[in-house]
């Protein structure tokens, strides 16, 4: 199902498209601007910034996180119902070492607070992290898309040193 967007595109493969163009364009803008170098490292409100920076003309964002419950494969993410809580906790952790962080972007994976476009958001918050505190981030472009796809698979599991 298309998620409800702002292009007036009704076409699946279109808006995937559509959505997919923006959002590059967005994050190249995103990481040019400076905007990241304002942002409070690893809080939620960062999380729903470089969100609104990427998404806000394609989905209709009100900075509300989602009111329903959302699965991919066999996992569904944090029950809206502990949400909120998730997000106060998940700002509260720990940042100063490798593991923590990988801890704490594992939980940001879990709390998912939006309903699309998570992933890419997650990715930018937690590279910010990695640089403020270990002046290192991940070259993505070295990352296998199924190799990662399954690890986040098995992180809620196990979560470091996967
Ligand atoms: N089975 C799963 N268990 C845990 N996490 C998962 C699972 N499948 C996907 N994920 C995580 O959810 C993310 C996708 O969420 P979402 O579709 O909201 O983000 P996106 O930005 O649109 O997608 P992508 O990360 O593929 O660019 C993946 O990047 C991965 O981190
Ligand atoms: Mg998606």
């Amino acid at each position: 199902m298309p998620l409800e967007n702002r292009l007036n595109i009704s076409n699946d493969v279109e808006v995937a498209r559509a959505e997919e163009r923006l959002s590059k364009t967005k994050a190249k803008k995103l990481f040019k601007s400076g905007f990241l170098d304002k942002l409070n490292t690893g809080s939620f409100q960062a999380f729903a910034d470089i969100y609104h920076y990427l998404f806000a003309e394609i989905y209709d964002f009100t900075g509300k996180t989602r009111t329903v419950n959302i699965s991919k494969g066999n996992f569904r993410f944090a029950p809206i119902m502990y949400l909120e809580v998730s997000l106060k906790n998940i700002e509260a952790m720990a940042q100063s070492s490798f593991d923590e962080i990988i801890e704490k972007y594992v939980e940001m994976n879990i709390a998912h607070p939006f309903s699309e476009g998570n992933g890419r958001c997650t990715r930018i918050w937690l590279d910010l992290i990695l640089k403020k505190e270990l002046r290192q981030v991940v070259d993505w472009s070295c990352v296998d898309k199924n190799d990662y796809l399954l690890t986040m698979e098995r992180s809620p599991i196990k979560d470091i040193r996967n």
